[in-house]
């Protein structure tokens, strides 16, 4: 088997996700490489010695510049805070590293789109970790789509909803918080729920043509962690967007963190002429379908019996399924990372482009922008390029 050196920034939430994925992907997938935990970077040394240690990563690096320059590291994976991504992935592009890379790409599209050339011109394989593309029930409905059974598409319904930052005391900034903080995170709900729900719905329904936005801050100021200065806060708290799709249907999506009860309320439903399916990643197992034509012995059903059908899907014909348990058993939310790492490097072995690359990511990218930009303005704004081809 080809050793797969990996570098990885970071060694939180995202950090822990992808080292399992690591660890784990031999065990479940027959692909050529064998991924070596070779070295995590972080600002503090003994934290990332602690995770080093038990993860079994064989050294720590304290700054990324220095791992990305190493001979020894094959893929650069980049799961720090989102201001950071941008020169990691440039260096790496450059040091002609492969690169996996966690939403939102970029702070901005500027940034997106250099990223994206620069991964494209060193011709290094790279993915963003939309991992919520690799619940198994979000690809059978991508299936579904795919199969003609939803038919013409009239309308995409998106909810991602949270309650973490409700309370006027929780401060802004510093390892904890950085989320809160615009200069760090970039933007709030948009990039770091809705771009997840963008990606989403431009796989299963193709690209979004226009959009029209309301964001609201709900909280305007807060203590800063690392000044302790009290400071204006920059990110959206609430964003709800309307999307034109260029398939002729119409969207609704919608974001918070003020969502009281709601922790990771991550929602969508498509509606056609010929049926409708709906998703919730907080019952993940299940991708509930309604088909308007359906048949029972080649008669159509009767009305009365007629009904959503929520399948549970587990089944060995099911996407991924058939590299775990046994029908009826589930997986859970760290195997939509391993999923999605036994693509990327499936797609390396056999030369292929993975789904989504930095240049699909770059397209959410401008959906985010272009639904900030309607927030500051009030106007409806287009997305102003050819979109990534599904
Ligand atoms: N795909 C998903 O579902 C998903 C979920 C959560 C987070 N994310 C994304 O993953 C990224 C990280 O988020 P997280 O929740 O893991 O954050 P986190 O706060 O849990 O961890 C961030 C890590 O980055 C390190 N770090 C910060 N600045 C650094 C620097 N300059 N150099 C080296 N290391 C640095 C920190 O020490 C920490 O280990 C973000 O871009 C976030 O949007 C994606």
């Amino acid at each position: 088997m080809t050793p797969l050196r990996i570098g990885i920034v970071g060694y939180g939430f995202m950090g822990r996700a992808h080292s399992n994925a690591y660890k784990r992907l031999n065990d479940f997938f027959a692909v050529q490489h064998r991924p070596v935990l070779t070295a995590v970077c972080a600002r503090d040394a003994s934290k990332a010695q602690a995770f080093a240690s038990n993860w079994g990563y064989e050294r720590v690096e304290t700054d990324w510049r220095r791992m990305v320059e190493a001979p020894d590291i094959d893929l650069i994976d980049i799961a720090s805070p989102n201001d950071t991504h941008y020169e990691i992935v440039l260096a790496a592009a450059k040091a002609g590293k492969m690169i996996l890379c966690e939403k939102p790409l970029a702070m901005n599209v500027r940034q997106a789109e250099e990223m994206t050339e620069a991964v494209e011109k060193a011709g290094v394989p790279n993915m963003v970790w939309f991992n919520y593309r690799r619940v198994p029930a979000v690809a059978l409905a991508r299936q579904v789509v795919d199969e003609g059974r939803i038919g013409k598409p009239f309308h995409y319904r998106a909810t991602y909803l949270q309650d973490w930052t409700i309370s006027p005391d929780l401060p802004q900034g510093g390892a904890a918080l950085w989320r809160l903080d615009v200069n760090v995170a970039g933007s709030g709900v948009t990039g770091d729920l809705l771009a997840h729900s963008i990606d989403t719905a431009m796989w299963l329904n193709g690209p979004i043509s226009r959009v029209t936005a309301l964001t609201r801050t709900f909280i305007k100021e807060r203590t800063h962690a690392i000044t302790g200065a009290v400071q204006s806060v920059g990110i959206d708290d609430a964003c709800m967007f309307l999307a034109e799709f260029a398939n002729g249907s119409i969207g609704t999506f919608e974001s918070t963190r003020y969502a009281r009860g709601r922790k990771n309320f991550n929602t969508f439903e498509l509606n056609g002429a010929a049926g409708s399916v709906y998703f919730d990643l907080e019952d993940p197992q299940y991708l509930s379908f309604f088909e308007y034509n359906q048949l029972q012995s080649g008669q159509k059903i009767e009305s009365h019996l007629a009904g959503w059908r929520k399948i549970h899907v587990t089944n060995s014909e099911h996407p991924w399924m058939s590299h775990y348990w046994v029908p009826g058993t589930t997986i859970g939310y760290e195997h939509t990372f391993l999923n999605a790492l036994a693509d990327f490097v499936a797609a390396v072995e056999s030369g292929k482009r993975v789904r989504p690359d930095f240049r699909d990511a770059l397209e959410t990218q401008r959906v985010c922008d272009a639904v900030l930009l309607s927030a500051q303005t009030g106007a409806w704004v287009d997305i102003q390029t050819a979109q990534a081809e599904a």
